[in-house]
């Protein structure tokens, strides 16, 4: 993640200054709550996917679940929609079930950069390359159901923006935080409309908060930022606990199209923020990126995918 600290920080305080007083730092205060038995799920021979494994949060929940006994994919790049499709026919010849996909790959980019496929960069790896992923792992998903799930880790940043129809940020002042944040609301909507969209497939789909935690992503684009709050931000471990308490819960104990937070529900909407109604612009969005997503075109191949091995 990168982004300058200034308007981090403004972005940090409004949530923090939010009705949500615990989502940034109190996990230990919300931990009392936790069942340990929850985490105590073996699920062996489950085949699942985890984007943006490499580090942080994404290295963390692959490691969760391979060591409850799970094959993981760790994929390692969803930058490139042409990637991203080759990776999928590729993967898809597996024929295998995919029981867990967990959308983590996440970026927050300060300066408006462009892929090679033209799409802003933020845009591209939260929103673009997620929808690809998603979308073309569905047959995979359905031959997991009834139990197959989808798990994207989105931010409590969204809290503070509407979704909006302008994916790519056409404004002049092109501002990241905000950008980042838009993106994340965009996978809460996105979630939702898969829920109801695939409700009769068995697929789950979950968004979630992981909360603030002191990344390698983090520790590298925000080391002012990552520096004066070390030791009160979280650790990869712990903003990867919800998701991997998603992977394991029975599917009846959860709300597809849900947003998650240490390991409940969570509301998607601040009262006040007036945001609620802006998720009606979800359909607009889902044809924009159905779009984009077919026309895009591949003029590198960077795509990576490693197997886990406990
Ligand atoms: N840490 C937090 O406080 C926090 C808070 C709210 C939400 N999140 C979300 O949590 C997720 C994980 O973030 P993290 O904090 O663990 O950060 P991280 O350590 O930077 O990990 C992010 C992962 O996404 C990958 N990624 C970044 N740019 C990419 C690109 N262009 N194409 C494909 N993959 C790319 C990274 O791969 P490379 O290492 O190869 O770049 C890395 O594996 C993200 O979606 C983030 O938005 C984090």
């Amino acid at each position: 993640m990168g982004g300058s600290i200034s308007s981090l920080s403004v972005f940090a305080a409004a949530v923090e200054d939010s009705l949500l007083p615990g989502l940034l730092f109190n996990v230990r205060e919300h931990s009392k709550n936790f069942k340990p038995e929850d985490m105590q799920v073996q699920i062996e021979g489950k085949n699942c996917i985890v984007t943006g494994a490499n580090s942080g949060i994404g290295y963390a929940t692959a490691e969760g679940l391979a060591s409850r006994g799970a094959n993981v994919y760790m994929v390692c790049d969803i930058s490139s929609i042409s990637d991203v499709k080759s990776f999928a026919s590729r993967f898809s010849s597996k024929d295998v079930p995919i029981h867990v996909l967990v959308n983590n790959a996440g970026l927050l980019e300060n300066k408006r950069l462009i892929t090679s496929e033209g799409y802003e960069m933020n845009f591209a790896v939260n929103v673009l390359g997620t929808y690809t992923l998603t979308q073309l792992m569905l047959p995979l998903l359905e031959k997991a159901a009834p139990d197959a799930r989808v798990i994207t880790v989105s931010s409590g940043g969204m809290y503070t923006v509407p979704l909006m129809e302008d994916l790519q940020f056409s404004g002049d002042k092109f501002d990241g935080v905000v950008q980042y944040a838009r993106n994340k609301r965009v996978q809460v909507a996105l979630t939702e409309k898969w829920a109801d969209m695939y409700k009769d497939k068995g697929i789950g789909f979950y968004s979630m908060h992981p909360g603030w935690a002191e990344t390698p992503g983090v520790a590298t684009s925000l080391p002012s930022f990552s520096k004066s709050l070390s030791g009160k931000l979280r650790t990869s471990e712990e903003g990867a606990d919800t998701v991997i308490w998603l992977a394991l819960q029975p599917k009846e104990k959860l709300v597809s199209g849900g947003f998650y937070f240490d390991r409940a529900e969570a509301s998607k909407h601040l009262p006040f923020a007036g945001t609620k109604g802006s998720h009606a612009a979800i359909d607009s969005i889902d044809d924009t990126l159905k779009t984009l997503s077919v026309y895009s075109h591949n003029y590198s191949s960077s795509f990576r995918v490693v197997e886990m091995e406990v």
